[in-house]
């Protein structure tokens, strides 16, 4: 049976490619992306077909993958930034499979391999923000309509979720981000803490900490990965680093117990 690998790469460095993703690239003969990304593997890339295409081509580059992976033996790997299943490739290839199920694709095993995803990194900076519930929002609306994007947003302020907001702005539109503070400053104190994890992992990495109140679409652009914190998540300063967590409750469990 031939294999399509869905391979997350991690979010820019190759340091955090999974060694499960890096042995699935280097089983595949036959590589599809977008350039950046496969240019981003370096010697992991090179003595392989490269099947490379724009950006904004996911329908097109899925089909592909599957095309060839259902034509030539062995494997083939799709790659896809950060985690592959995370607003990603791997839901495109499980639509058309569903929904176009062509005959030749029968033959395909289809494997995702993930690798961690931006909000990650930016967590792992900052210490710990994501230690209770927490949600993902992606916040363009090009292929979700922004009534239920809103309402995912509310849902989280409700919530008192954590929120990590995936594409939070573009080149088009900023609005939503600023709508998106200001909904959430319904449920949320203004000193709630807000980080902005730029291009994570690569050389021109950039992590800021902010508040709710002080959060600003203009100093956001589309490598950020913006994460705002609960009722309870603190910002306080340890060997002269910013520091950011959410607290799981074991200090309400100490109490009980004295
Ligand atoms: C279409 S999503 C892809 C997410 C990706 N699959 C992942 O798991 O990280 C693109 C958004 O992810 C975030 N992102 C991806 N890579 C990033 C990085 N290296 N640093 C900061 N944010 C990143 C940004 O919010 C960007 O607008």
């Amino acid at each position: 049976m031939n294999t399509l690998f869905i391979v997350g790469t991690g979010p820019g460095s190759m340091a955090y490619l999974s060694p499960a993703a890096r042995e699935a690239i280097t089983q595949s003969r036959h590589l599809v992306g977008y350039q950046l990304y496969l240019d981003l593997l370096g010697e992991l890339a090179i003595g392989k077909e490269h099947h490379a295409k724009a950006l904004g081509e996911e329908i097109d580059r899925a089909h592909l993958a599957l095309d060839i992976a259902a034509r030539e033996p062995g494997a083939t790997a799709l790659i896809s930034s950060g985690d592959a299943g995370i607003y990603a490739m791997a839901s495109v290839v499980f639509e058309l499979l569903d929904k176009e199920a062509r005959p030749e694709w029968q033959s395909v095993t289809v494997n995702v391999i993930p690798s961690p995803t931006a909000m990650q990194l930016v967590a792992a900076h900052a210490g710990a923000p994501l230690g209770h519930d927490f949600c993902t929002i992606s916040l363009s609306d090009l292929l979700t309509p922004w009534e239920t994007i809103e309402a995912r947003i509310h849902a989280a302020g409700q919530g008192d979720f954590i929120v990590a907001l995936y594409n939070p702005v573009s080149q088009k539109r900023d609005w939503q981000l600023n709508t998106a503070k200001d909904i959430l400053l319904q449920y949320l104190p203004a000193e709630t803490p807000v980080l902005l994890g730029r291009q994570m992992t690569r050389p021109e990495e950039q992590v800021r900490t902010l508040t709710l109140a002080t959060l600003s679409a203009a100093d956001v652009d589309m490598l950020t990965l913006v994460i705002i914190g609960n009722r309870e998540s603190r910002a306080f300063q340890h060997g002269g680093r910013h520091h950011v967590y959410t607290p799981r409750g074991y200090a309400r469990k100490l109490e009980s117990h004295t």
